[in-house]
């Protein structure tokens, strides 16, 4: 090779900007470009909702949302995370959803040259029919709102703002290793919480089977929390996972036959 070590280091720093600068103007060009992803397109669109934060600067206070998730650290939420309002929670369907957030028309308080924050949703931000839609009752139906954690919030805009504008678009969820299913409940209920799931991340149907089972549809007890009543200590356990996007996935003897209440195992992942 005639090029010396510098040189060559050079010119790997240069293609490596100039693939991230394609790879950038990739992302931000044409929507036609997703076409071959159709399940993905109309999630490309940006809307137009609100948005406030909740929680505290350290986002202690978003811990234990209408998800089901608990802690969000432990869970792999982290402290970007928000609640949403009625029509975009979805009793719970939103649960484990992720969205491209943005400040707009709104050159007061949105951060200078409009940032992304990437959030996941992990709560409900709750009506309060008690305060007028336009005045304390962001949440309140029809409304598309999001109460962002603080952190999550002030990479968007400046906090005094309270409130601010914002374009909001669904994005993949990227996740480290698989989906987990914790187990909870007694023998008579089983209640699983399904966390760090990948690929559109909100989760439409669940099946679960026993060793000594048929497949045993679920039913969405409450967040991304889902039950049954049949028998299932003794047996290993697999789950059959349908997203929001139809897509499936099945993770055979996810539970060994000797789990118990409170243990958490992993699965496979969307992408
Ligand atoms: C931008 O904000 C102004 C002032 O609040 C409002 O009158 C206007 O309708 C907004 N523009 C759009 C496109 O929503
Ligand atoms: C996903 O699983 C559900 C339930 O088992 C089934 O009805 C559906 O056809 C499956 N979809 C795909 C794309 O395989």
């Amino acid at each position: 090779m005639f090029f010396g070590d510098r040189t060559m280091d050079r010119f790997m720093a240069l293609s490596a900007s100039l693939a991230t600068l394609l790879l950038l103007s990739y992302y931000q060009g044409s929507q036609a470009r997703y076409s071959s992803e159709p399940s993905w397109r109309h999630w490309r669109h940006w809307n137009e909702a609100h948005a406030t934060f909740y929680g505290g600067s350290d986002a202690a206070g978003t811990m234990d949302g209408a998800c089901g998730y608990g802690n969000l650290y432990s869970q792999g939420y982290g402290k970007n995370t928000a609640a949403l309002s009625t029509v975009l929670f979805k009793n719970g369907a939103a649960c484990g959803g992720c969205y491209e957030i943005k400040c707009w028309n709104d050159t007061q308080w949105c951060n200078p040259g409009n940032p992304s924050v990437f959030i996941t949703a992990t709560n409900l931000c709750p009506p309060n029919d008690a305060l007028p839609n336009d005045n304390g009752g962001w949440c309140n139906i029809p409304r598309e709102h999001f109460d962002m954690s603080q952190p999550a919030f002030s990479q968007i805009a400046f906090w005094r703002a309270g409130i601010v504008p914002v374009l909001y678009r669904r994005v993949p969820c990227h996740k480290d290793g698989g989906m987990r299913f914790t187990i909870n409940g007694n023998p008579w209920f089983n209640l699983v919480l399904i966390s760090n799931v990948g690929g559109v991340g909100d989760i439409s149907a669940v099946s679960v089977k026993g060793s000594e089972t048929g497949w045993i549809p679920m039913k969405r007890n409450w967040g991304q929390n889902w039950e049954c009543d049949t028998v299932l200590v003794g047996q290993s356990l697999s789950f059959h996972v349908t997203t929001a996007d139809g897509k499936n996935i099945t993770s055979y003897d996810v539970a060994p036959l000797d789990w118990q209440f409170g243990q958490t195992f992993s699965g496979k992942q969307f992408y």
